[in-house]
């Protein structure tokens, strides 16, 4: 039948094709001959997987600012978390994260309880992670903090470098230590299966930013690591992404073939 022959042809063209991959893949592995030859194949291969990750952003189960500003008491945390950047990622993670987030709010009274200085005096990095210090990478239910093992870690950074311990008595009263503030959740503003936004009466200050060594940050090293790898590791790795554009597209011709034979 038409058909067969068809098939046979495509699958003798597949083979071809799997064969030239493997020519193809053996000399790319040759430093001399390789960037000149891959180097178009990178930014091609990089670029859709950049607007996929951008794209499904746009319409969340719940936005973390529209859930504050109802509350209204939570301007200073809102500036922030703009300024930051925290709470656009708060509100796409939720929609791609199967375990959720949770958010710590203090209130603008909290905040206006800290010395002027405090934040004034912080880098954008530091700033940066006293947001995410208010941020664990779960949703947790007010009744789940009982059963937590401490120290959390947030998205600030692990459990030994911003430690965050969180303890909850039986009747839900919920209080939260950084080793430099003892906090109380005062009120539970937000929860379902994804976000639990939870009100706090003051700021949550992580150790690593505010502790007494952290004042002066760590000098920062020469620039050794920019020199140290070799050329000749990009080609490799430029062969085996291009390896895999290849094989996804045969893979894709082998789908093709068993859907047309159907
Ligand atoms: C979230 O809510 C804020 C305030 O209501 C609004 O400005 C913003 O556009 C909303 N974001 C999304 C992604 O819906
Ligand atoms: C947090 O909890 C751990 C484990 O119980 C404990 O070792 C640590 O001292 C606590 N830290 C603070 C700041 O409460
Ligand atoms: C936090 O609470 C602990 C235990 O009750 C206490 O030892 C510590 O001094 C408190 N820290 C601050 C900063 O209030």
């Amino acid at each position: 039948m038409m058909m067969k022959q068809l098939l046979l042809s495509f699958s003798a063209l597949l083979v071809f094709l799997h064969f030239t991959t493997i020519l193809a893949q053996a000399p790319a592995k040759s430093p001399a001959q390789a960037p000149a030859a891959q180097a178009p194949v990178l930014p091609q291969a990089q670029a859709p997987a950049l607007t996929q990750a951008q794209s499904p952003a746009s319409s969340g189960p719940a936005n973390v600012t529209a859930i504050l500003e109802k509350a209204g008491k939570f301007s200073t945390l809102i500036l922030l978390l703009k300024n930051t950047q925290v709470g656009e990622q708060i509100n796409s993670q939720i929609s791609n994260t199967y375990k959720g987030l949770t958010l710590f709010a203090p209130t603008d009274a909290a905040f206006s309880n800290l010395k002027s200085s405090t934040l004034n005096s912080l880098s954008d990095k530091q700033t940066l992670q006293l947001i995410q210090f208010h941020v664990l990478p779960t949703c947790i239910s007010l009744s789940q903090f009982q059963a937590v093992s401490n120290p959390l870690h947030t998205v600030a950074g692990s459990s030994e470098q911003f430690p965050l311990n969180v303890t909850a008595s039986s009747s839900n009263q919920v209080s939260i230590s950084t080793g430099l503030v003892n906090a109380t959740v005062t009120d539970n503003l937000y929860t379902d299966s994804q976000l639990a936004v939870y009100e706090v009466d003051k700021v949550l200050l992580p150790l690593q930013v505010f502790g007494p060594k952290s004042t002066a940050p760590a000098p920062t090293a020469p620039a050794t690591p920019k020199q140290a790898p070799p050329t000749t590791i990009t080609p490799v790795v430029t062969s085996s992404a291009m390896g895999l554009i290849r094989h996804a597209a045969l893979s894709f011709g082998v789908a093709a073939i068993a859907a047309f034979s159907l």
